[in-house]
């Protein structure tokens, strides 16, 4: 049983194997956050909410039975004396917003229901049970029920809220978490991921400051900028010690992750839509559905929490025939041609790939409308016969008898005003009357909150997908939302597109694959503008990154693998100098880095030397060799990257197995390397591949030593396998 209820302490007790999570509900109904951490048995734990008592300045509810700004509140409202971050924010007909709810009533079961219309982590009955607790604000009608799902095999707890109006007149939501976590006080750090375009996903560890942190997005996607993950870790907590709470939003959309740390050193944690930019207009009878969060916690540190999203994202998020899937080894045309091609082109890259051991082409930006460059032609999904003569049937016929896959990009969600489609439906972009339209990479978004937008690119991908062989899509979105307002909506609820058109985006991609339901997708957004746990629901693979440089990718990949697995990682080998960088690398250190990803290559394989191309079939070997141990073993980092070096390793999860690759950034005469395993069995007995046998304890505990000089950015592997 994951989820107890005990009326004698008026608590529910919520279990994962490693983990207890614990709230009560107190005298005068309010859900009081009581305990979440290592697993304990179950006992009255409601001593935990116990606060200094009270100040004129921190007021008691008006039962007298809390002071809501000291107690550590399941979900906190705003306005009713809980002055720190809050949860909900409910705007009632008279104009007023201050929110309270109150306990009403409970059930659990197995399972887990769906979430209708969002990507959510789903469960079977013997995977997962789930708590349900209605709460109602009396004086609004709101009706709020808190969704507690809890895993059987993972330390995790997925949570969401669902608001109803019951009541005879409109509501308005201004502030509706998915979320909200009260940890007590601690030296707490926060860790998160932030970045720019080609630096995404940067990690970053610092000490929580008092006061309001805020990891968020305003840009009507998840964004390079951060991504919808937080860790609140104590204090320099590493990869294997130190409590550690992450937590993830399966989101698109602008979202927040707020950390208030108030002056007794308690910390909240809310994760949700951010309100910034949201309303959501509820008239009687209507609901309202927030995203899913879903937590871990780790007593032993990140790499643990990390292990733990990568098996649930696997597991129980990614869908479809793809989701565990051997992916095709791809090339992609991008960086070798960029819009310069034609169909002769194309398929002599294609040849020489296959010859290679390649298993999939995937025809990048420009095969479709006047899309010779950036300024024209998005929104006109027709194949460009000028370019591609034959069409896309024929190009497919062709590639196909080669043996390999065929993988088509689209953009479906922009649009060039230089196309027919705007000059057809101007009115299909987002804009405000009268304001002039902002372009990013000379391109306006389109309102994917209107049907008809969405029935025209669902009709346009589908005729595509039907008139040629195609098993893959890279789906793009290069720029951000500006001047966010549709045509269709009124003014009381223009505050909802941003939110609408996530939504919209969402039905788009749930129709494309319910129509399609073999083809694999690959999620994109000038690399990885929109890499999170939403997306993956649909594309179990994300373009990491625009920059392929493998030293820059080294960090990228480091703090996207801090949430997210090794199977959503796009990662290509790309040619020297860098295209985006400059810089030059050896072809196995950009091989080394690609493979701790889904590997591929990205370049013009014509223009490769003999050399390089036996280079490259040793490479798609290692890539054979290792998938299974890479892709499904369990990630550990060994040395996050610094200016010297870098190494990281995947153990099997029997612990029969195991593959560390490390990355000799800087040369450095006269230093030796030293690296240790981590997460093999102290007992079993492993040889490495140049006949060296050592007990798992010695290969953790002294590790590998390499005394040779190694050069600027060299890389090793060592391959353990047990010994019987
Ligand atoms: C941005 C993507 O990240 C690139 O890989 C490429 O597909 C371009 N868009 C094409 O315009």
């Amino acid at each position: 049983m994951s989820i107890i209820y005990s009326q004698e302490f008026n608590s529910f007790y919520l279990s994962t194997p490693n983990t207890s999570y614990v709230l009560s509900v107190n005298p005068g109904g309010f859900l009081i956050h009581n305990y979440y951490g290592c697993r304990l048995p179950v006992c009255d734990m409601r001593f935990t909410a116990e606060r200094s008592s009270q100040a004129s300045f921190c007021p008691n509810s008006a039962d007298l039975t809390t002071v809501p700004d000291k107690a550590p509140m399941e979900y906190s409202c705003n306005g009713t004396g809980d002055y720190r971050v809050s949860a909900l924010q409910i705007r009632e007909s008279r104009g007023n917003a201050s929110t309270d709810i109150r306990y009403v009533s409970h059930k659990f079961y197995k399972g887990k229901p769906a979430l209708p219309g969002q990507p959510a982590t789903y469960a079977s009955q013997d995977e997962a049970e789930t708590l349900e607790i209605l709460t109602r604000d009396n004086v609004t009608g709101a009706e709020v029920t808190l969704y507690y799902t809890v895993f059987n095999n993972y330390d995790a707890i997925a949570r969401r809220a669902v608001i109803h109006n019951s009541s005879a007149l409109p509501l308005d939501l201004e502030r509706v978490y998915s979320a909200c976590y009260d940890i007590p006080k601690g030296n707490w750090d926060i860790c998160h991921l932030y970045g720019t375009w080609a630096k995404e996903r940067t990690f970053e560890q610092n000490p929580l400051p008092h006061g309001i942190t805020s990891i968020e997005s305003k840009r009507g996607s998840s964004s390079h900028y951060h991504n919808p993950f937080v860790a609140i870790a104590s204090h320099n907590a590493s990869e294997d010690q130190g409590d550690v709470y992450g937590v993830s939003l399966i989101y698109s959309g602008n979202f927040s992750m707020q950390v208030e740390q108030d002056t007794e050193g308690d910390l909240r944690l809310i994760a949700g839509i951010n309100p910034t930019d949201f309303g959501w207009h509820l008239e009687p009878g209507a609901s309202f559905e927030t995203p899913e969060a879903v937590s871990v916690y780790s007593a032993e540190g990140l790499g643990e929490m990390s292990r733990t999203f990568h098996k649930l994202y696997r597991n129980n998020l990614c869908r479809g025939p793809w989701k565990n899937a051997k992916r095709p080894l791809l090339i992609n045309n991008w960086e070798g041609t960029y819009f310069d091609f034609d169909e002769e082109k194309i398929y002599n890259i294609a040849k020489d790939a296959s010859e290679l051991g390649i298993e999939m082409l995937v025809l990048d930006d420009g095969w479709f409308g006047a899309r010779n460059h950036d300024r024209a032609g998005l929104g006109d999904w027709y194949v460009n016969e000028n370019k591609l003569r034959g069409g896309l049937g024929l190009l497919t016929q062709r590639i196909h008898a080669l043996g390999m896959k065929f993988g088509l990009w689209f953009e479906p969600e922009m649009i060039n005003p230089d196309s027919d489609l705007y000059r057809a439906h101007p009115d299909w972009c987002l804009q405000v009357a009268g304001r002039p339209m902002s372009l990013g990479r000379n391109q306006y978004v389109l309102d994917m909150s209107r049907p008809d937008v969405r029935d025209y690119l669902f009709e346009r991908m589908d005729t595509i997908l039907n008139e040629a062989q195609i098993e893959y899509i890279k789906w793009d979105f290069n720029r951000n939302i500006t001047e966010a307002a549709s045509a269709l909506l009124p003014a009381h609820q223009q505050k909802e597109i941003f939110h609408r058109y996530v939504l919209g985006l969402y039905e788009l991609l749930e129709r494309l694959l319910t129509a399609h339901p073999d083809l694999l997708l690959e999620g994109c957004s000038g690399g990885g503008g929109r890499f999170d746990p939403a997306m993956l629901y649909y594309s179990p693979q994300i373009w990491t990154s625009d920059d392929t440089d493998a030293i820059e990718r080294l960090t990228i990949q480091y703090g996207t693998s801090m949430c997210y697995p090794t199977t959503a990682i796009s990662s290509h080998v790309s040619v020297c100098p860098n295209h985006q960088t400059g810089r030059s690398l050896p072809l196995q250190t950009r091989a080394d880095v690609a493979l701790a990803g889904t590997f591929g290559y990205e370049l013009d394989v014509t223009k490769m030397s003999d050399e390089e191309k036996e280079a490259v079939k040793a490479h798609v070997a290692e890539y054979h060799k290792y998938y299974d141990l890479i892709h499904f073993g369990e990630l550990y980092r060994l040395i996050p990257p610094n200016a010297d070096e870098c190494a990281w390793s995947y153990v099997a999860e029997d612990k029969t197995e195991a593959l560390l690759t490390f990355v000799n950034i800087r040369c450095r005469p006269q230093t030796r390397r030293c690296v240790k395993f981590r997460g093999l069995a102290p007992d079993k007995i492993y040889a490495d591949q140049d006949g060296n046998i050592r007990p798992g304890s010695v290969w953790m505990n002294v590790g590998i030593i390499k005394t040779d000089t190694m050069r600027d950015f060299e890389t090793f592997k060592v391959y353990l396998k047990e010994v019987k």
